[in-house]
């Protein structure tokens, strides 16, 4: 292993990793090698790009904290999440669909009886939300863990909200015997993903937009099914097509039906316009389940 050339030196690499007990590792690191010296060879990568790059890593780590997780933010944006959600979660087109967990779920959210209001009181427009999980023959899944969190009508969540100590806009419901669970809140508005750290300088030096569409998350668990992490678009919301963490799905999308206080299924409920999000859930069963 001496006097390597370009040429050369990537078998050099791949040799020394010849007794690696884990095949798996040996696969994954063998192909990451590989891989990283193509690019490298195919970009002619510069002294001052490598440094570049390793200042730009750097930084990002030095970004993370435990509220704020810069190399997943790295990954949404590069498409990496979306990539290894669809290729570990290959579900039936009937089933629903996942999309990125993001990084404004919290542990300490309260568990909350069905019909609550978990807006907080903060401002915005009213929002009725009714959910039935399902399983793939249609029969109801009694005892779901059903989380749900979303931003306000500026598009912050909780932890952002100036004076906001405690959770909102956010909870854990236990779907009934019918499969059903159902909340009021506020409806959410599209919003920027975090811009001011070494993501948000790759997005504006790639001319990329940090706006998602507006959404409502739900994690929901039962147990012998597989876990569904997703989330429901309003079907016009104007940044769909441009979401720059790939999180949209045509499955996802659902009409945010609005009325007037003295119309639709919940009039009388409010005295001003409301929004109406209802949404059947169909689980997978877990593999060998
Ligand atoms: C979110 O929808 O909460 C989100 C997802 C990925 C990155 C940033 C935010
Ligand atoms: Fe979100």
């Amino acid at each position: 292993m001496r006097d390597l050339t370009s040429d050369t030196i990537t078998g050099a690499v791949m040799s020394t990793m010849g007794d690696t007990e884990n095949p798996r590792l040996a696969e994954i690191l063998g192909s990451l090698v590989r891989h990283l010296h193509a690019f490298v060879r195919e970009v002619e990568l510069t002294e001052e790009e490598w440094a570049q790059g390793v200042d730009f890593l750097t930084r990002t780590g030095h970004m993370c904290t435990p509220a704020r997780q810069e190399f997943i933010l790295l990954s949404d944006v590069l498409g990496v999440t979306m990539l290894v959600d669809a290729l570990g979660n290959r579900r039936p087109a009937e089933a629903t669909q996942n999309s990125v967990l993001g990084p404004y779920f919290r542990e300490d959210r309260p568990q909350h009886t069905d019909g609550a209001d978990i807006s907080g009181g903060l401002p915005g427009i009213p929002l009725f939300f009714e959910g039935r999980v399902v399983n793939a023959e249609g029969a109801p899944v009694a005892g779901a863990a059903a989380d749900v969190w979303h931003s306000d009508a500026d598009g912050h969540y909780d932890m952002e909200v100036p004076g906001q100590v405690d959770p909102a806009m956010r909870a854990v419901f236990r779907t009934d015997e019918t499969g059903h669970f159902s909340f009021r809140s506020i409806r959410p508005s599209s919003y920027p993903i975090p811009g001011d750290g070494p993501v948000g300088e790759l997005m504006s030096a790639t001319s990329r937009s940090l706006m998602r569409p507006a959404h409502v998350h739900l994690l929901i668990e039962a147990p012998g099914f597989q876990r569904v992490t997703t989330m429901l678009f309003p079907s016009d919301d104007a940044y769909l097509d441009a979401d720059p963490v790939f999180g949209v799905k045509e499955s996802l999308l659902e009409a945010y039906d609005t009325y007037a206080p003295d119309d639709g299924p919940c009039r009388g409920l409010t005295d001003v316009p409301y929004t109406l999000l209802r949404r059947t859930f169909v689980l997978e069963p877990l593999p060998g389940a």
